[in-house]
């Protein structure tokens, strides 16, 4: 089903209606109705922007966007709103300045300084596990949306500024970020509430200048990090966009995916069955540390699945710098991208039975065998999401003391339904009754 022919050229098929897609619930169901149509990849004309937009649902498309020609691709519509929240943190600036930024956060991103955080990650779950036994006396109902809010804000807070968390809620009367638990909205009042925040940070971060505590958090590294070619360090600015960045990206994405793993634990008696096994026979007292986590092989196949089925980064976009081209057709420069993982990860020709919720999907045999682009919920190539492997270990320790100690049954007050707005979160919460094991 290809259209024009021009100069030897093809554009991918399309309708001849405009539409501009965007992080909404109408443009989730839009694009339900183009793959139908047109499969793989799309051309939509749009009804306000310069550009057309090209929907890509196909993983060798994803490859060559984000892998082989990542150079061609700036990030793309609706940063411009991210922008506003979080300046020109690494997830919303491109270019020289972008590589700049991310070589001197890479570091702390690797495997030994990760290990080292996940104490942080592991005194958050031992708080929460001490009210979860108290909870669990009464087998209370709990809102597991907002345990996993306010756990994930923890966990990121406490790894970017350790024990200067306890200082800013002496200070400030409270923890200042809790709105982020309590507010999903995105609208002009979280911009100012947010500069709020900021002032709150740099006050941190002039104190650190001056007074060099000893400290051992992501704040930390972030203001040690040099430039390798010109030995500069961060600004003060540069610091907040990326410290606001850090708490967004890796707040509520994390949340949501608790979120859903919990949901899915509750749902197949199955995989709940083997998740307590798994748990049960490893051999850590009551919470894994890092060094345990590869015993929790099956645990992370639950969260893959869950991060396949309902990934949080339900859809994101690039602009093409320079014409491109994908297989055979073309993609003008300044074509917008749009890119759904929720969508890639039901695609038939490499999830079938996509609508099956399974773990196995992830163990290490079926792996070998998935093409590496067919499941990208944490994108992939350079702009791979930093915090992957961190949110990672999170999960995994969070699952590993939780579901040892306790049983969570979903408590049907409400429909399931999905809200994909800028992350894909689920409508109401979802409430469970917490029992010990
Ligand atoms: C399950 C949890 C998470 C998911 C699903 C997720 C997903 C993603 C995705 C899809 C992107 C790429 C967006 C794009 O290219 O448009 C991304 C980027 C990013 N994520 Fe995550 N993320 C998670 C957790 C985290 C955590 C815990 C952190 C930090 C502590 C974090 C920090 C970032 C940053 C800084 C970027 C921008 C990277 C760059 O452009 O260089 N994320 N994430």
């Amino acid at each position: 089903m290809t259209a024009i022919i021009q100069n030897n050229q093809r554009h991918p098929p399309g309708p001849a209606e405009s539409f501009d897609l965007n992080m909404t619930k109408e443009s989730f169901e839009k694009i339900a109705e183009l793959i139908t149509r047109y499969g793989d990849i799309c051309r939509i004309p749009s009804t306000t922007r310069k550009n057309e937009s090209y929907l890509v649902n196909h993983p060798d498309y994803i490859k060559h966007i984000l892998l082989k020609n990542h150079e061609n691709y700036i990030k793309g519509v609706g940063f411009d709103r991210v922008k506003m929240l979080l300046g020109n943190g690494i997830i919303v600036s491109d270019g020289s300045f972008w590589r700049r930024q991310r070589r001197m956060m890479q570091p702390s991103f690797n495997c030994k300084v990760i290990g080292k955080l996940s104490e942080q990650i592991k005194n958050c779950n031992l708080d929460l596990y001490a009210k979860w036994q108290r909870q669990a006396e009464t087998e209370e109902i709990i809102d597991i949306s907002k345990v996993s809010s306010e756990l994930a804000l923890d966990i990121v807070l406490r790894s970017l500024f350790s024990d200067d968390l306890d200082n800013m809620i002496k200070e400030q009367g409270g923890n200042p970020f809790s709105i982020l638990t309590s507010d999903p909205a995105r609208d002009i009042q979280l911009v100012l509430k947010f500069r709020e925040l900021r002032k709150i940070l740099l006050m941190l971060i002039h104190k650190r200048h001056k007074e060099k505590p000893l400290r051992y958090d992501f704040l930390a590294m972030f203001m040690d990090s040099r430039d390798k070619e010109t030995g500069a360090a961060m600004s003060n600015q540069e610091l907040l966009d990326e410290l606001m960045t850090m708490i967004i990206a890796g707040h509520e994405t994390s949340a949501i995916t608790l979120n859903w793993v919990w949901y899915f634990i509750s749902q197949f008696p199955e995989v709940e069955a083997k998740v307590h096994a798994e748990v049960d026979s490893a051999s850590y007292q009551d919470i894994p540390g890092f060094d345990d986590l590869n015993q929790l092989s099956y645990v992370k196949q639950v969260v893959s699945e869950a991060l396949r089925y309902y990934p949080p980064v339900w859809l994101f976009t690039r602009k093409a710098i320079n014409d491109d081209r994908l297989g055979e057709y073309i993609i003008p420069a300044g074509s917008d991208i749009f890119i759904s993982p929720y969508y890639l990860h039901r695609q038939p020709d490499f999830w079938p039975q996509a609508e099956r919720y399974d773990p196995d999907r992830f163990s290490e045999d079926m792996i070998k065998h998935q093409h590496k682009q067919a499941f990208i919920p944490f994108s992939a190539g350079p702009r791979r999401c930093i915090g992957d492997f961190f949110a990672t270990v999170e999960m995994q320790i969070h699952i590993g003391v939780m579901a040892r100690h306790f049983k969570l049954s979903r408590i049907y007050d409400q429909p399931l339904e999905l809200s994909p707005e800028i992350n894909m979160r689920s409508k109401h919460p979802v409430m469970m009754k917490l029992q010990k094991r």
